[in-house]
């Protein structure tokens, strides 16, 4: 039988909460424009101080940049413009002394154009690298050997004129797949893994887990009748051969091998993973032998923000998790638009309530906890090579530059230097420095959700258990988190109305915090009155 959590001690990144930290945007301790480890390192005790338990690094691995790190040129080393090993050494000790944790971004499906192992297969269709990748001829009537697209847009194979063939990349040319179905590739990986864990990371965030292996016979996607131009390129086709593919679990079970060698639960894996529910849970591995926690991104999918389609993806989630797997909840990321700008800010707070008080590990992206926005780039300004491939679904907006204070340059970098990407221009008001100062401010609002959570079992570990009753508003959202006797209230208001609700929890009831910070004290549960956009935190009993 599968013992439940109460049963035993919960594990680190069960009860924390982890911070998505995109380096080249978050601290520039050596005025180039561009962030990197030592600023990190510098902005360590913010960290500490805003509560949250592991710090997770987009990837710092030497790049060409061409995806802005997830084209990995080597494995094992940093790329300079973050620093050098050294620096990371230090990082790494820096963030343990402070009892954080630090997690890496592992990209196996595919490496850059540029790295020792592709530069070497694509020299001759007889180099022994030649098999690490998918090459393969052109089709007898000449063009890719399949319809398969990139994620990026356009198609997913690049002709290689000097040895007559094409190699495939799901995403840009110079990401060319990796063949997971060569053993060496799989162990050059897992060698790569090993040695960040030799150094005492704490696991890592896996770029594309359910990518990995492809349709030994690389047979045709078929399109998606629904796609209408305007749409994401990458939902052009339904990825019936390109992803999710049975062998992938062998792979994931592999790779938990691996990592419970550095004890049982200690290093963690997280999957990042946009599949449909019932797949998802498929990488938590039958007896829980897959990832630990596959990345849960239903909040940043959802695409009507409304108490009744979060209840309803809530009541989907808790329903087809396996016995003993550990959920987890992510509000934003790199990839996506900010939730500030998905759904404004007096919701984004809510939004976090509800991120910090959900049953599982909550994944936080760096400076949504000050309420930043997506910052409009203009097209000369523009980086990012999906915003290339298909020009409006640029993910420059989401990665600006970190708003320390209201200096210039926000204090990431001097005000002499121009920023790798442009500032929000209300970073006079948006930033750390005014905010954590400020009893009413987002920022407030989030180290005292995470200060709470630390606090409480109920709140880290506790079930969850829905509350629905006739006396609720289908605007709002209740919820109980429950471990022995201690329990807690959630009560939500998504609407921009005030909101009474008639709930019907026997005994004293006490609100720990607003999502507008002004009201603390006892609640009258039976008529409970949320303002607009409001969220409460209520202890009961
Ligand atoms: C997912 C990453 O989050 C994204 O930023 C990247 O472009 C692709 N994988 C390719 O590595």
């Amino acid at each position: 039988m599968v013992s439940t959590l109460e049963d035993r001690p919960p594990l680190w990144w069960q009860r924390g909460a982890v911070y998505q930290i995109y380096p080249r945007s978050f601290m520039d301790s050596n005025a180039d424009g561009v962030g990197d480890l030592k600023g990190i390192a510098a902005k360590l005790d913010y960290l500490a101080w805003l509560g949250v338990d592991a710090i997770w690094l987009s990837p710092i691995f030497p790049s060409p940049m061409a995806d802005f790190g997830y084209d990995v040129s080597n494995y094992t080393g940093i790329e300079p413009v973050f620093g050098t090993l050294a620096d990371f050494d230090d990082l790494l000790e820096e963030t343990h002394r402070r009892g954080l944790k630090l997690l890496l971004d592992l990209v196996p499906n595919h490496t850059s154009d540029e790295h020792e192992w592709f530069r070497q297969s694509r020299l001759s269709r007889d180099n022994p690298r030649r098999d690490w990748y998918i090459w393969r001829d052109p089709t007898p009537g000449g063009g890719p050997p399949n319809n398969w697209e990139s994620n990026f847009g356009g198609p997913a194979w690049e002709w290689d004129a000097p040895t007559g063939q094409y190699y495939l990349h799901l995403f840009h040319t110079k990401q060319p797949d990796l063949n997971w179905r060569n053993p060496q590739v799989r162990q050059a990986i897992y060698g790569a893994m090993r040695f960040w864990l030799d150094r005492g990371v704490d696991g890592f965030r896996i770029d594309v887990l359910n990518m990995l292996i492809k349709d030994e016979q690389l047979r045709d996607n078929p399109f998606n009748a629904d796609w209408q131009p305007g749409d994401p390129p990458w939902m052009r086709q339904h990825k019936l051969y390109s992803d999710d593919q049975p062998e992938m679990q062998e792979i994931v079970q592999e790779m938990r091998q691996l990592v419970e060698q550095y004890g049982a639960g200690q290093r963690v894996l997280i999957g990042e993973i946009y599949l449909p529910l019932p797949r998802l849970m498929r990488y938590y591995g039958q007896e829980l032998n897959g990832v630990h926690l596959p990345f849960n991104f239903q909040l940043i999918e959802l695409e009507h923000w409304s108490a009744r389609s979060l209840r309803e993806i809530i009541k989907a989630y808790e329903a087809v998790l396996p016995p003993g797997a550990w959920p987890n909840w992510v509000l934003g990321n790199h990839d996506k638009s900010r939730i500030v700008s998905r759904i404004g800010s007096a919701q984004a707070r809510v939004a976090q309530m509800l991120l910090l008080t959900l049953r599982g590990t909550p994944t936080l992206y760096y400076g949504d906890e000050l309420g930043m926005h997506d910052v409009p780039i203009p097209p000369e300004l523009a980086h990012d090579p999906q915003e290339m491939g298909s020009p409006g679904f640029g993910r420059d907006p989401e990665r600006t530059p970190m708003q320390w204070d209201a200096s210039p340059n926000a204090g990431f970098c001097p005000p002499a230097v121009t920023p790798w990407l442009p500032l929000a221009e209300d970073h006079e008001e948006i930033n750390i420095a005014r905010e954590e100062s400020d009893p009413f401010s987002m920022l407030t609002l989030v180290r005292s959700l995470l200060e709470l959570r630390r606090s409480s079992l109920a709140l880290e570990i506790g079930r969850y258990q829905a509350v629905e009753n006739d006396g609720l508003s289908q605007d709002c959202l209740v919820y109980l988190r429950v471990a022995g006797v201690e329990r807690y209230l959630v009560a939500l208001n998504f609407s921009a109305e005030e909101q009474i609700l008639a709930l019907s929890e026997p005994g004293p009831a006490q609100v720990i915090i607003s999502t507008l910070l002004d009201r603390t004290g006892t609640a009258e549960l039976s008529a409970l009155k949320l303002r607009p956009a409001e969220g409460c935190l209520i202890k009961l009993s």
